[in-house]
């Protein structure tokens, strides 16, 4: 598909540079020297993404970001700057420009790459919503792709709306894959059934089109936690299925403001999906098969703190989405360690190793301050995750009394998860270890842990 960009800025040769780059990639693009012509030019067309130079003239950069936020809210703008000191000469904040508008802030000289890029994580995100369904259904095609080109989804895990919103393959062999749905094709079920029949577990997309899934499913888990018909256990599922594919794109291509709102959704579904479900005891209690291992760590340091969150006198629902959120996020900042330190344990780290890991509550609550949207709540969860109420907990040793109580319940939980994963015990069955071991009592706030436990035990 191809989207519609105009390009604002003083310099006539970086917007001709930049002009040839898009048009061979087939965008739409427009160009304005001055905010006045730009304006005029957004009041005409229909854009899709908007490059404002802080520098432009004759109507500023803020004016040009006010009539845009009050006349064409839905457009993308990616604000250029000329170098890293020009902000500070005019007395403006990244902070401040995102209040105004923008959705990324890029400091010149990049390459045109690099502002495609940063386009496709703003923009793509809503793009299936513009694709128009096709009735012809296209004969299924073997195509040669790298296997890192792609992403898996289980069969059982699948779910779609009527048209096919991006190509859907199924893998034969290393680097061999077949596609068998193709983007804007109308989608019948039963199309699927001869693949699932024949013993394949997964159906791949590209990882390019892994923002259109989040999007996409995160509205379509709307719906479907609302249906009667769908059984909990594949509530379930299609949630954490989802939540692992956010968290997939969060910690391969980072934090962006576009992934930060999906993010608040996710949180709004599993709520809902914790809230509306009274037979969700039951089955977490029940449910043998629950297999901690199979469920992500921080899907379920999420989806526990909103049961014990649920749980506590002074909860309120908001409370209990930025709780969500924070347990979502928690270890965000373990994208700025070394990645061969990201997967390892404090125990088998060196004394560099562990004081770099544990200054990651930090930078992960640092991250996030560039996100005016995220809840500074959130970034003290993200920043107090590893404190314990004994005080021995890091990077600051506070004690209970000094601790956000939205913390504690994500801190207790991200113990909790980790006991249960470590020992592969199902949720309830991990619960009554959990508990028995007085060594770790302690750490915890007692009425967190008694939250927790009547997530488990209370039945609605
Ligand atoms: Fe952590």
């Amino acid at each position: 598909m191809s989207l519609s960009l105009l390009i604002i800025d003083p310099d006539p040769v970086w917007v001709k540079s930049l002009m040839t780059f898009f048009l061979e990639k087939s965008f739409k693009t427009d160009d304005a020297y001055n905010g006045k012509d730009a304006q005029l030019l957004i009041y005409k067309n229909k854009y899709q993404v908007v490059i404002l130079d802080l520098d432009i003239q004759n109507h500023s950069s803020f004016e040009v970001l006010r009539y845009i936020k009050l006349n064409s809210p839905d457009i993308k703008i990616i604000v250029t700057v000329k170098d890293a000191l020009r902000i500070t000469e005019i007395g403006i904040t990244e902070f401040e420009l995102k209040k105004l508008g923008a959705s990324e802030l890029l400091t010149k000289p990049f390459l045109p790459e690099f502002l495609l890029k940063t386009i496709e994580n703003n923009y793509q995100i809503e793009s299936w919503r513009d694709i128009k369904s096709n009735t012809d259904s296209k004969e299924a095609e073997e195509v040669k792709a790298g296997d890192e080109e792609f992403t898996r989804i289980k069969f059982e895990n699948f779910f779609s709306g009527t048209t096919t919103i991006y190509d859907h393959y199924i893998r034969l062999g290393k680097n061999k894959f077949v596609k068998i749905l193709h983007e804007g094709e109308s989608f019948d079920s039963s199309s699927l059934a001869k693949y699932r029949d024949a013993d394949l577990d997964y159906l791949y997309f590209k990882t390019t089109d892994r923002l259109t899934y989040i999007n996409f499913t995160n509205e379509l888990l709307k719906k479907i936690i609302g249906k009667k018909s769908t059984t909990i256990e594949k509530k379930v599922k299609f949630t954490q299925s989802v939540v692992d594919k956010y968290l997939e794109q969060v910690f391969s291509s980072g934090l962006r403001p576009s992934l930060v709102d999906e993010g608040k959704k996710v949180c709004e579904n599993m709520y809902h999906l914790i809230e509306r479900e009274p037979e969700l005891n039951k089955f977490m209690k029940t449910y043998e098969e629950f297999n901690s291992m199979a469920y992500g760590h921080l899907f379920l340091v999420s989806f526990f703190s909103i049961i014990t969150c649920k749980n506590m006198d002074w909860a309120s629902s908001r409370t209990i989405e930025v709780v969500a959120l924070g347990g979502l996020l928690h270890d965000i900042g373990k994208l700025k360690l070394p990645p061969s330190m990201r997967d390892k344990r404090p125990a088998q780290m060196n004394d560099d190793e562990r004081k770099l890991y544990e200054s990651h509550p930090k930078l992960g609550a640092t991250m996030l301050n560039n996100f005016p949207s995220i809840p500074e709540s959130v970034k003290q969860i993200v920043y107090q995750h590893h404190e314990w109420a004994d005080g021995k907990g890091f990077p600051n040793n506070l004690n209970s009394i000094k601790i956000y109580p939205p913390a504690k319940i994500v801190i207790l939980n991200n113990e909790y998860t980790t006991f249960i994963t470590d020992k592969k015990l199902a949720p309830l069955a991990g619960l009554k270890e959990f508990i028995k071991d007085k060594s770790l009592f302690p750490k915890f706030d007692p009425t967190t842990m008694k939250a927790l436990i009547s997530g488990f035990m209370k039945d609605k």
